[in-house]
């Protein structure tokens, strides 16, 4: 059997991708958010390079096609604020008024950031509650007390790891909405968390694949890669398992690649917001993973970073391709396929990739497969089995002085969480993107004593930190962000928070943060990160849940609550242009606003209390994969106790 990375030529493969596959999946492109476009299925190939070759650009901006694309979103957001922030009848403001004195200049206007932590199932499924309620698509997100058009009113939306598997499964779906993934015709429902990923997607669900149908599947096309010439790791078996939660196409879409996005109708025509996800970057003898580390993102069109140290981006549809000093040599032809969704998603999320290690647990597996998954430890190591390989490097001799991998043909990528910043805000806070306010809903698992698995803004104070070290912040600024004492202690993470209500206390600008936590609404919603099952039951209280934490329970803990939420949104702007602060928005900011107050005692033990009535979720337990079998690197054990 070949080895984890026997590389292979790929002259071989040339004559499988033909033009006329190419045409064919651009053609089917047309219909659907993301599409199946590679060459080859789940195996890179070269195909000819378009007429202006790709090659790396600097990141002192914003990529020619978000810049384009920019002008059509925030014109296409002013219609969805306008009807929100009407709807919502901030007293005493008329926010339609508002809204047509400045649709002239949008850039007056509100721009908005959505971003979905990461956290496993249990931050995709209160994500995604979270996520209903900003749509406007949801039944009932427009009723009173209600906050549906937040979403379309957007301009990015960023996910990083299970907060990746929900912007992603939505992108890779055609941008269909929440309750589309879970209603169940027929039961056709897409996130099937019932069964374990381990064992495959269930019969009668969306696939029907024996678990050594699934394995053998899995096995055939991260294999085909290998026999394409790329290095393969742990992580594109783990994205090639998701992709069948997450990807609503048979086998989970083995050709869909991220990049495709880009050219959806719908897409290309903004009419919704920008997906991102976030990795870092784990450099060559790096282990464990630090705030300095680079910082990279995966947009439709690029894949890179703003951080000093790599500060470039990459055509994300090219990956694969040899570039070399930011130039792909004249001779070398072009790749396509290296951005596969599942990918890119299994990246963004790879500290999860060591579940499919645990294979001791699930019977029929074939021992061939065993022995490969396996075998990927003792070829690289413990300390590196949750990175996902992007040999080759496409930031080769790529800014020599600051790029840590700019001497290597490897490019390794881990969890966007591994640095702490388990909340994607990295992307939103860059200047050249302008974002006024971000909604960060952290579904993290912070707290480690008494209670568990409840964020205690462990992923803000890292983002914090970041920004107040002068090498890295490379222009970036963000609000002062108290200690963790503080945040249990004022109960900040139990209920929204503002943050950065005042736009002259910063060293620069930076957006207002809506900090969202996990807590217990209608359910104690602290599941383990690592709990790899959940019933339909469980699976939409946690996401009822986040819709409640997202609307304060449909405004019935706050009737203001719609309120400050539209005067979080129109913050900036009102500083921008002037407009004096309606007298309800002023009180929204005492009371939300965090003031600045310390409390840093040690805190008596988080219990938190449901804040509404339970919801009852009875019936048989449902069992956590999670087992003693499983095989963790040491760096990696340290964050299961807080994930
Ligand atoms: C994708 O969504 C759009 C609008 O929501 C819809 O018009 C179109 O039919 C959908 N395409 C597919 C292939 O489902
Ligand atoms: C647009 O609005 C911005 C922010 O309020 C302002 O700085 C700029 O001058 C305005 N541009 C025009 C053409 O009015
Ligand atoms: C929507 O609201 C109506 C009226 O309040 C209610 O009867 C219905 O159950 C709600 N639907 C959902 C999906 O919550
Ligand atoms: C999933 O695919 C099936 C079959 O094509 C389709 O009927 C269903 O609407 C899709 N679900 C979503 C959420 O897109
Ligand atoms: C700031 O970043 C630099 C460069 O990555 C790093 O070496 C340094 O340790 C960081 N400083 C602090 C105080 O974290
Ligand atoms: C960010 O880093 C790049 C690359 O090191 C540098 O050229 C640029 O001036 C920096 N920007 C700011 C605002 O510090
Ligand atoms: C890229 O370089 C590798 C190693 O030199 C080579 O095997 C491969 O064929 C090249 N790819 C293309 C598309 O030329
Ligand atoms: C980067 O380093 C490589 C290897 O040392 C060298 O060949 C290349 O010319 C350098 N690139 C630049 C732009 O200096
Ligand atoms: C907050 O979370 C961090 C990271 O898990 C943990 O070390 C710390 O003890 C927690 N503090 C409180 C007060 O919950
Ligand atoms: C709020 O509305 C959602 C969606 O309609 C519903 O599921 C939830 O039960 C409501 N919450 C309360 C507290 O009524
Ligand atoms: C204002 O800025 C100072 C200095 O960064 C900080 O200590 C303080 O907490 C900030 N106040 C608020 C309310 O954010
Ligand atoms: C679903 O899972 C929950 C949590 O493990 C459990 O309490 C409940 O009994 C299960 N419900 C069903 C119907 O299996």
């Amino acid at each position: 059997m070949k080895g984890a990375f026997s590389f292979l030529t790929a002259s071989a493969l040339t004559c499988l991708a033909s033009s006329s596959t190419i045409a064919r999946a651009e053609l089917d492109a047309l219909v659907k958010r993301a599409s199946p476009q590679a060459p080859n299925g789940y195996a890179p190939a070269p195909v000819d390079c378009p007429e202006t070759r790709p090659s790396i650009r600097p990141a002192a901006g914003l990529s020619n096609s978000e810049t384009e694309w920019l002008e059509k979103r925030r014109a296409n957001t002013i219609e969805p604020m306008r009807d929100l922030l009407t709807r919502i009848n901030i007293n005493g403001f008329d926010a339609g008024k508002y809204i047509d004195d400045n649709r002239d200049n949008v850039t007056a206007l509100p721009n908005i950031g959505l971003a979905f932590s990461g956290g496993g199932y249990r931050a995709m499924t209160n994500g995604a509650g979270a996520l209903a309620a900003f749509d406007n698509r949801t039944p009932n997100a427009t009723s009173a007390g209600h906050i549906g058009g937040l979403l379309q009113a957007s301009t990015y939306i960023a996910g990083l790891s299970g907060g990746g598997w929900l912007v992603g499964s939505i992108y890779s779906n055609n941008f269909t909405t929440v309750q589309a993934m879970i209603d169940q015709p027929g039961e056709t429902g897409v996130w099937q968390l019932g069964n374990s990923i381990l064992v495959g997607p269930e019969k009668g669900g969306i696939q029907v694949l024996d678990t050594v149908q699934y394995y053998n599947n899995l096995y055939d096309t991260v294999n085909s890669k290998v026999e394409a010439g790329f290095n393969t790791s742990l992580t594109d078996y783990w994205g090639r398992a998701l992709s069948f939660q997450l990807i609503n196409a048979t086998d989970g879409g083995p050709a869909y690649t991220f990049s495709s996005i880009q050219d959806d109708e719908d897409f290309r025509n903004a009419n919704a917001p920008m997906p991102i996800l976030v990795a870092d970057e784990r450099a060559p003898g790096e282990t464990l993973i630090s705030l300095s580390t680079t910082v990279l993102e995966f947009n439709p069109w690029e894949m890179g970073s703003f951080d000093p140290t790599l500060f470039g981006f990459a055509p994300l549809r090219y990956l694969g391709s040899n570039f070399t000093s930011g130039e792909l040599p004249e001779d070398d032809r072009c790749v396509r396929g290296m951005d596969n969704a599942g990918f890119v998603m299994g990246t963004s999320s790879s500290l999860f990739n060591q579940i499919i290690l645990n294979l001791d647990t699930v019977e029929g597996i074939p021992d061939f497969l065993r022995n490969t998954l396996k075998g990927f430890l003792s070829g690289i190591g413990q300390d590196n089995n949750d990175i996902a390989d992007y040999t080759p490097n496409p930031f080769y001799h790529y800014n020599n002085e600051t790029n840590p991998s700019a001497q290597t043909k490897r490019l390794t990528l881990v969890d966007g969480g591994e640095d702490l910043q388990n909340i994607p805000l990295h992307p939103l806070i860059q200047p050249v993107r302008a974002v006024d306010v971000i909604f960060a809903v952290d579904s993290s698992a912070d707290t480690i004593e008494n209670a568990l698995n409840w964020p205690n803004g462990t992923a803000l104070i890292a983002t914090y930190e970041r920004s107040l070290n002068e090498t890295m912040q490379n222009g970036t600024a963000f609000p002062a962000i108290p200690d963790h004492n503080t945040f249990v202690n004022l109960g900040l993470n139990n209920r929204p928070t503002f943050f950065g209500c005042d736009a002259n206390n910063m060293t620069g600008p930076a957006p207002l943060i809506v900090y969202l936590p996990n807590a217990p609404y209608i359910y104690h919603s602290n599941t383990s990160t690592f709990q790899m099952e959940y019933n339909n039951t469980e699976r939409n209280v946690i996401i009822q849940n986040g819709y409640n934490a997202a609307t304060q329970g449909n405004a019935t803990l706050d009737t203001d609550w719609p309120s400050c939420v539209g005067c979080a949104m129109l913050s900036r702007s009102f500083d921008r242009t002037g407009q004096q602060v309606p007298d309800v928005c002023r009180q929204c900011f005492d009371r939300y606003c965090w003031n600045g107050t310390l409390a840093s005692d040690t805190p008596a033990p988080y219990w938190p209390e449901l804040k509404l009535s339970a919801v009852n979720v009875s019936g048989k337990s449902g069992a956590a994969i999670f087992g003693p079998n499983m095989v963790l690197s040491a760096s990696v054990v340290g964050f299961l106790l807080f994930w």
